[in-house]
């Protein structure tokens, strides 16, 4: 699947450098058409001859050498990916605050295509809060991380920092190829985020949620193809680029917003923590502590997925979620059959390392079929793709 594939490589200063050498070996060897940006410090690990080499192509370090300039921007757009393995701590931190000090960080920087790293450190780098917050950030760029294995590190340490072997980084390519385009047609509504119900102008009820199991949904349907429009609540997370978004603050502009944009959706998607009250009358001054304790009145909000569950055709696939902390199956099945949905994605808040604000989840995934699919708890980009790979299954069945 690797044929005619256009992969940039980046290698950077880790001692896996020298694992790069078999990576472009067995790239090659999967037809794919090689070229390789190397930094200084991998130039330390692993000879630029070695590389051009087995790559059948010059290797690229410097921004210009002998008064010539390499184009940094026709290398992102040559390419089909780019992979930058071994993934030092240095580079990450630089990809993850844009700094643009040579000619990797150039490509990078003004790449168009897809990019995939695969990271390698030492356990302790890899375990530093900075070192998790820059992964964190390039993942919410949309860059695509490999994971690191666990074993014997350059220290001599055992644990997790270890490159993904280049076997494992040339099959995530193929699968990552196969299924890149398998939402390609298909125009996705996703609402994300908490709602904001207004008491006072400085004053709301709103939840817990930030918006990053939406968002990386939305951007699971972006690599996947799809067009992909955002209704999102009030949430401080980055969206990439490429995923038109409509920003909202209450439950009332998400449902207007969601009304309208299911018109064109193929697929809903309703993730968004949303008010299930909003206030009667939101006071248009800010209320005084010296009039004593409001009295606030409440009054319920439309449920987006019911209304949408209510409209749906035929050939429109609805799914919503479930936040749970007690009776989960129970309560969610209820919510799929209630709210006319096709699947329904169950998250517990019993789980640790579940729910809001996590980066990671652990849902078990209804059909109204009666199928059941359940899965372990996984970085939410992962599980973002479970959920459309859920979706796809559940479509062709
Ligand atoms: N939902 C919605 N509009 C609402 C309330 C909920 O679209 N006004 C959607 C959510 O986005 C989610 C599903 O309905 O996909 C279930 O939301 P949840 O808050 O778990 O359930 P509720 O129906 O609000 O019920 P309860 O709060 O009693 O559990």
């Amino acid at each position: 699947m690797l044929k005619g594939k256009k992969v940039l490589l980046g290698i950077t200063g880790s001692i896996a450098a020298y694992k790069s050498a078999y990576l472009v070996r067995l790239l090659v060897r999967a037809g794919a058409e090689v070229k390789v940006v190397m930094t200084d410090a991998a130039a330390g690990f692993i000879g630029p001859l070695t590389l051009s080499t087995l790559s059948r192509n010059e290797v690229l370090t410097r921004i210009s050498s002998d008064d010539t300039w390499a184009n940094h921007v026709m290398l992102g757009r040559w390419a089909d990916v780019m992979v930058v393995a071994p993934l030092s701590c240095n580079t990450l931190a630089k990809m993850a605050h844009g700094i643009c000090d040579n000619l990797l960080q150039a490509v990078y920087l003004s790449a168009t295509c897809p990019v995939v790293v695969a990271p390698a450190m030492d356990e302790d780098m890899w375990k530093h809060p900075s070192t998790q917050n820059n992964l964190q950030l390039i993942s919410s760029f949309g860059n695509n991380i490999i994971s690191v294995n666990e074993g014997e590190l350059a220290s001599g340490l055992f644990g997790p920092g270890r490159m993904a072997e280049p076997e494992e980084i040339v099959e995530w390519l193929t699968t990552w190829f196969e299924k890149k385009n398998d939402f390609s047609g298909k125009t996705v509504l996703i609402t994300a985020g908490p709602t904001y119900e207004k008491i006072d102008p400085v004053r709301f009820i709103g939840n817990r949620s930030s918006g990053k199991m939406g968002i990386a949904i939305a951007s699971a349907f972006l690599e996947r193809g799809a067009r992909v429009q955002l209704i999102l609540g009030p949430s401080s997370q980055p969206v990439p680029a490429g995923i038109r978004t409509i920003k909202v603050e209450s439950a009332r502009e998400m449902y207007e917003a969601a009304l309208t944009a299911f018109e064109e959706a193929d697929i809903a998607v309703l993730c968004a923590a949303v008010a299930d009250y909003s206030i009667a009358a939101p006071a248009s001054e800010k209320l005084k502590k010296e009039n004593g304790a409001p009295q606030i009145l409440l009054t319920p909000t439309r449920d987006i997925l019911k209304s949408l569950g209510e409209k749906k055709s035929g050939n429109q696939l609805l799914v919503g979620f479930a936040l749970e902390t007690h009776n989960e199956e129970q309560n969610a099945l209820k919510k799929l059959k209630d709210k006319r949905a096709d699947l329904l994605v169950l998250n517990s808040l019993q789980e640790e390392g579940a729910g809001f604000g996590y980066n990671t989840n652990k849902i078990t995934i209804f059909d109204r079929k009666g199928g059941v699919t359940r899965f372990e708890k996984r970085p939410k980009k992962e599980v973002a793709n479970d959920i459309l790979n859920t979706i796809l299954k559940f479509s062709d069945a």
